[in-house]
């Protein structure tokens, strides 16, 4: 595995691999590596002839009181957990190298923001696809492996995707979690101990409002209270949002028989999980 911090010289490494036709995979991500991200670089490396993964902690992506300044980082080992699964190239920029001047382009996503993170974290989504836009540009890839544990940036990118015209395919893939449930999360070590053994509640509280669509209640607001009295009732979290939204549109249900997104997002101490269920996958 080769480690890459200039623009340049990832950009002459891509130029040489589309000289010789191959197929590239790739997998953005802010480092801190765990089995959600190992995954999406096993399909990758299965899918793909090269497969290029990027770390890069995007401070245009975080509100000015959320926890940029101590996101988790340890780059010797997310290299070491790259080189284990295959990566060929992973891509370290210095921050410098990201954003050499304030940028004179602004990009703002207006629609599936309305909602769940666009709605609770305002300019996130706009601070993701300015540098996810970035990435693509650079590495030129076939094919991107996101995580559906963060479905609405999926959604978003898929806009992304397709309103400016990338030549990509975006391929979403399952939440990876522990054992208990829990979505894996880099941000999970900013739990308690206490707060780790509450939050297996999360996914339960999900998978209870999954059962009572699958028992024929279709009133989204009864869902969302009995989700909410699960998580109030068994965790120290304080509930920040849980809706029940069409995917990928994320507009208002008023029946089921649809692809549905239960999504909810719960503020601990120091760590603001998110988690959500797909129903009625295609
Ligand atoms: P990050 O949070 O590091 O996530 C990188 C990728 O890993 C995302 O596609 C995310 O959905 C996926 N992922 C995280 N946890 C997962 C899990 N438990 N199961 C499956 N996939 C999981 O998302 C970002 O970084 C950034 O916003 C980025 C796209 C890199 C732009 O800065």
């Amino acid at each position: 595995m080769e480690i890459i911090r200039e623009v340049n010289e990832m950009r002459n490494i891509i130029k040489l691999l589309k000289q010789g036709q191959k197929k590239i995979g790739f997998v953005p991500t802010m480092g801190f590596f765990h089995d959600g991200h190992l995954q999406l670089m096993k399909k990758a490396k299965k899918e793909n002839d090269t497969v290029v993964s990027s770390v890069f902690v995007n401070p245009l992506q975080f509100g000015p009181n959320e926890d940029f300044d101590r996101y988790p980082r340890n780059e010797e080992e997310d290299i070491r957990k790259a080189e284990y699964v295959g990566v060929d190239f992973l891509f370290i920029p210095p921050l410098d190298e990201m954003y050499p001047q304030k940028m004179q382009i602004t990009m703002t996503i207006n629609d599936r923001i309305d909602v769940l993170c666009g709605k609770a974290r305002p300019g996130h989504f706009d601070g993701v696809i300015t540098v996810v836009t970035k990435l693509f540009h650079i590495t030129q890839p076939d094919q991107v492996y996101f995580g559906m544990k963060d479905a609405q940036q999926v959604a978003v990118i898929d806009a992304l995707i397709h309103n400016l015209n990338f030549s990509i395919s975006l391929i979403g893939l399952p939440t990876v979690r522990e054992e208990d449930g829990l979505a894996k999360s880099s941000r999970n070590v900013n739990l308690s101990k206490r707060e780790r053994a509450q939050a297996n509640w999360l996914f339960k509280a999900l998978k209870h409002g999954h059962q009572l669509v699958v028992d024929g209640e279709f009133n989204p607001a009864i869902i969302i209270k009995e989700i909410n009295n699960i998580i109030s009732n068994n965790t120290d979290g304080k509930i920040d949002y849980i809706e029940v939204l069409s995917y990928p549109e994320l507009k208002p249900v008023s029946d089921m028989n649809q692809q549905v997104i239960i999504a909810l997002a719960v503020q601990f101490e120091r760590a603001r999980l998110i988690d959500n269920l797909l129903l009625n996958e295609d």
